[in-house]
């Protein structure tokens, strides 16, 4: 590094363009990929330079991706380019947002739409621009087809000698396959004077950056092209089918890091694995799985097949099979599915379970309790090792505020049960088929509601004639009682 020259990193991110081709009421960086916006991967790769200062320059729907910046990082220079005149353009008004005494250093300009760009990639580019000892850096690729992309023209002693755009570009450069990512590195002094240097006179009536070059190149200094294997880290979503191109590629990127680390990922095909999501190792994902937002597996789970947990945590050794989940909880070893809805809030403790076409919401179910069938469990407190039956519902809504329901420890509730809260059934208590539990039920008692049974004999072949049930009933009594008279509704029952 030459004297005098401070070794402190300062981003820009230029994420000002329209992205029309989105054809989207969203700003282009701000669309997701793996759990994270576009502009959100970049930012937290410039990150990894532990720089001084990230300046973002921000434009085209700005009062939805400024927001969105200071929200992920709150340290970000926002700076306003009130019309897109160009790269060289975007990088001035970010060097005039900040102060003096920060324009100093080495300058990373990166764009907000390259969301597989890594951080490692980027500290790498660093240091081999510093160690270069250059007024600029670029990091390139060679491409198959560089259309659309700036050619690195190169002199006979390979020196880089400019950038030209592809609309500026001539015969003479058709042969080159040698491309710009837009990521450059800059000397801060360079930049300083390049900067207002820049001119409209091209094509596009644009300031382009990599005028910067040649203006390098005109004061006798020395420009520096780093060559990057991986090109995908340096691609743009501009568009839907690359959007989802760029997507897949980070997924399949996601899921191999996972492997090597040990996860077992039976179909990476349809496994999604958002970047914030945790795994440890012997974790099997089988397929058609989801795991999104900040997903934690601990070691042993099984997930899969067919589920999306968004934002839960899942404890070792749990089996999650067919489930929807949403900052949910899942103990050790639990069960939950196949058919669950867990939504927020839902605890389920260590060895419990959650079956078939239930659904939670805001319920902490104990440890070794379970609710296995056909249930609806809002609002609710259940104690360790109670059985709830099947077809039970926690009634948590009066119409205008929400209630809670508990039940006590090793509590057995029977089938097609109604918890009207506020209620609490005690440690040890039980209650009958069918019943509408609205007092309490103290400890260890047995709470029952339905009334007894009654039978009004003959009443098929009575209310039914002609129909296939009363034909049923008759070849079964041997009799149609169609001579009985209609006792009416108030007709006494028998037996019970
Ligand atoms: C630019 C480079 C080109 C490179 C290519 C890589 C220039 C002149 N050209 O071309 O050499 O190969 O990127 O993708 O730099 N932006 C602003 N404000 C502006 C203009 C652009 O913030 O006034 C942002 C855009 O939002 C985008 C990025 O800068 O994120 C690049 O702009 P774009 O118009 O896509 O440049 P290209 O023509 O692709
Ligand atoms: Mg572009």
């Amino acid at each position: 590094m030459p004297d005098g020259q401070s070794d402190q990193v300062t981003v820009i991110v230029l994420a000002a363009g329209g992205g029309t081709r989105m054809k989207s009421k969203t700003m282009k960086v701000l669309h997701p990929i793996a759990g994270r916006s576009m502009i959100g991967h970049v930012l937290s790769a410039a990150r990894a330079l532990e720089p001084s200062r990230i300046v973002a320059v921000v434009g085209h729907q700005r009062d939805q991706v400024g927001p969105h910046i200071q929200q992920l990082a709150p340290g970000v220079v926002l700076a306003v380019q009130e019309a897109q005149e160009g790269t060289g353009h975007a990088v001035r008004v970010a060097w005039d947002a900040l102060a003096p005494e920060e324009r100093t250093g080495t300058v990373i300009v990166a764009y907000g739409d390259t969301p597989l760009l890594e951080g490692e990639t980027l500290r790498r580019f660093a240091s081999f621009h510093r160690e270069s000892a250059v007024a600029m850096s670029i990091l390139t690729g060679v491409v198959a087809d560089p259309t659309g992309y700036g050619r690195i023209v190169r002199d006979g002693d390979d020196a880089v000698r400019a950038i030209v755009e592809e609309r500026d570009a001539g015969p003479e450069h058709a042969g080159i396959n040698e491309i710009n990512s837009g990521i450059l590195a800059f000397d801060a002094e360079f930049l300083s004077t390049a900067l207002p240097a820049i001119g409209n006179d091209n094509a596009k009536g644009e300031y382009y950056l990599t005028d910067t070059v040649a203006l390098a190149r005109k004061a006798g200094r020395t420009v520096a092209a780093f060559v990057i294997d991986d090109v995908v880290q340096t691609e743009g979503a501009n568009d839907r089918v690359q959007l989802a191109a760029l997507a897949g590629e980070m997924n399949r990127r996601i899921l191999h890091r996972w492997m090597r680390d040990g996860v077992t990922v039976v179909d990476p095909t349809t496994t999604w694995v958002d970047a914030d999501v945790k795994l440890a190792a012997d974790v099997t994902l089988l397929p058609g799985v989801q795991l999104l937002g900040t997903t934690a597996v601990e070691e042993d789970a099984v997930i899969g097949p067919d589920c999306t947990l968004k934002d839960v945590e899942v404890g070792s050794g749990a089996h999650v099979v067919r489930t929807h989940a949403e900052l949910a909880v899942i103990g050790p070893n639990a069960n939950v599915g196949p058919f669950s809805y867990l939504r927020p809030g839902t605890v389920l403790g260590a060895g419990g379970k959650i079956g078939a076409f239930v659904e939670t919401k805001n319920a902490q179910i104990g440890a070794d309790a379970k609710v296995p069938h056909l249930s609806y469990v809002g609002d609710a407190t259940i104690g360790e090792g109670a059985n709830i039956g099947a077809g039970t519902i926690f009634a948590n809504y009066d119409g205008v505020a929400k209630h809670r329901t508990t039940i006590g420890a090793f509590a057995k509730t029977a089938s097609n049960n109604t918890f009207v809260a506020p209620v609490t059934v005690g440690d040890g208590a039980a209650t009958g088929a069918g019943s509408v539990i609205r007092r309490d039920v103290p400890p260890g008692a047995l709470a029952v509601t339905s009334g007894p049974q009654r039978h009004y004999d003959a009443w098929a072949q009575r209310k039914r004639a002609g129909t296939d049930q009363a034909a049923a009933a008759e070849r079964a009594t041997g009799s149609t009682e169609t001579s009985a008279p209609d006792p009416g509704v108030g007709d006494a029952p028998v037996g019970g």
